[in-house]
């Protein structure tokens, strides 16, 4: 790392900087490799001075995060200039060299990392406004220069391309780091770590032991904080499937990396999202169900929401079988459901084991299948469900469950995922962000997925709002057996 780092926010004024950015930099303030190395500076246009930035921020940083902002606040700036255009960005340079200068550095030292927290239709513009203003200009084997890029990352596959064309104009691919704050969550991240350091899972986890696959994620959130309008134009498809849910899908599916390296993962990451089979409109029905919530426990239905239209065709709940036809995986149904406004938030991903032949005479006993349930969030953990002998006279099976709970370790469940995503992009670790080739691979499933429910004419049904989803997701699970989970107190 160099000695100085700089992190430039664009886009300083809005939500996800508050909220995000500034408590993740403050973490990143007391990070002992980091400590006193870090400025930060943001960019807005909003007219404000640096004192007024840093007396809103003060006033408003939750308790945890203000021992790290008080050791990052003198060294934070604000710099009023509209971030796509370069001769506003030219006091920008201006800045960032002077708090070169200040710690003893030349600009040409100094790391910067240009977080564009800013709307996905100005992230090329802007790139393109820092070139022009010299910002991105890197010596060889001296001081880097980076981009973060905030999602979504385009509206489907053609304009993810545009993008990544216009940016590469500017920036190589080992410059560009695309988020998906998903990867940045322990939990996620020990998806990957479980599966390849344990020796008794590699040997189960393909399709002669396993049965189904599920991740389910559901959320009680709405359109709250004036999301309908954003939300209306996106659906849960393109909000969630398309990055998070596939993010888990290849973490989960994937094959053992050549190395725990960023390049090796994500290699065998894009071939799992490459190998999605796109339903046809033919198998679409049976194997999508989208809906929207309608009022409920309090809540209004999707449709009265704020910047949603009346008769919106955007869906706030969908549920998806599909298969991953591959060595490992041929046959095996991956259900991958989303929601809003949902009976309860958990994230979970749960493998179930195909069942022994168990017979007593010559009558075979169906028993509860084995299976492994990753707990994302809010639980964190991992629950192994087997079945053991119940005391008594008979052979009668009674479930058992095997847990282990972050809370139990003595880092918990570490650190914020912004605040670890922002770590590595300092660090120039790319494994937890998204490839261009994996961003692609993605949007080009989602759009082959919404070609088809739009050549179907797939219906839209609705749910309660507080609610488990509408009754049409179980006829997903028609010849598989199982079902839906509902979260962790319910099995
Ligand atoms: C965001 C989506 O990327 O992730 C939101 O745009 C969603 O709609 C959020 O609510 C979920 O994130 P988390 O970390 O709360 O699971």
């Amino acid at each position: 790392m160099t000695r100085v780092t700089q992190v430039i926010i664009l886009g300083a004024s809005g939500d996800l900087t508050a909220r995000k950015l500034i408590p993740a930099l403050a973490g990143l303030a007391l990070d002992q490799e980091l400590k006193g190395r870090l400025q930060v500076v943001g960019v807005a246009r909003r007219p404000q001075t640096s004192s007024l930035w840093r007396d809103e921020i003060t006033a408003t940083i939750e308790p945890a995060y203000q021992e790290g902002w008080s050791k990052l606040a003198p060294h934070v700036e604000y710099v009023e200039a509209s971030a796509t255009d370069a001769r506003s960005l030219k006091n920008l340079r201006v800045t960032l060299n002077e708090l070169a200068q200040q710690e003893g550095e030349l600009a040409e030292d100094v790391g910067r990392l240009y977080y564009l927290a800013l709307k996905p239709a100005l992230f090329a513009d802007t790139v393109a406004a820092l070139d022009e203003a010299g910002l991105l200009e890197e010596v060889p084997g001296r001081g880097w220069r980076r981009v973060l890029c905030e999602k979504p990352f385009g509206t489907d596959r053609d304009t993810a391309k545009s993008l990544n064309t216009a940016l590469g104009k500017y920036l190589r691919e080992d410059q560009t780091y695309r988020i998906d704050h998903y990867l940045g969550k322990e939990t996620v991240q020990n998806i990957l770590a479980w599966r390849f350091h344990n020796a008794i899972l590699e040997p189960l986890w393909n399709r002669n032991h396993i049965e189904s696959v599920e991740i389910t994620a559901c959320e009680t959130v709405g359109m709250e904080g004036g999301r309908g309008g954003y939300y209306d134009t996106s659906g849960a498809v393109r909000d969630m499937l398309q990055n998070h849910l596939l993010q888990l899908l290849a973490l989960v599916a994937m094959e053992p990396p050549t190395s725990m390296d960023s390049k090796d993962i994500r290699d065998e990451k894009v071939k799992v999202l490459r190998a999605l089979k796109v339903p046809s409109a033919q198998e679409v029905g049976a194997s999508v169900v989208r809906a929207q919530y309608s009022a409920g426990d309090g809540h209004p239905g999707y449709l009265e929401e704020e910047g949603v239209a009346t008769d919106s065709d955007t869906e706030s709940f969908f549920a998806l079988k599909t298969y991953l036809p591959n060595w490992r995986w041929e046959g095996v149904p991956f259900y991958i459901r989303t929601g809003k406004r949902m009976h309860r938030r958990y994230l979970e991903v749960v493998l179930r084991f195909r069942t022994p032949p168990v017979k007593y005479g010559n009558s075979k006993r169906e028993l509860k299948p084995n299976s492994i349930r990753m707990l994302i969030q809010p639980e964190q953990g991992i629950r192994l469900n087997m079945l053991v002998k119940r005391p008594g006279p008979k052979m009668k099976m009674s479930e058992a469950t095997l847990g282990f709970d972050y809370s139990s370790l003595r880092a918990g469940s570490g650190v914020p995922a912004y605040q670890r995503l922002l770590r590595d992009a300092l660090e120039g670790q790319q494994a937890l962000f998204m490839r261009e080739d994996e961003v692609d691979a993605a949007w080009a499933f989602v759009d082959g997925l919404r070609a088809a429910w739009e050549g179907a004419d797939l219906p839209m049904h609705t749910y309660a709002a507080g609610s488990t989803g509408p009754t049409a997701q179980d006829h997903l699970w028609e010849g598989v057996p199982g079902g839906w989970t509902n979260g962790e107190e319910s099995e």
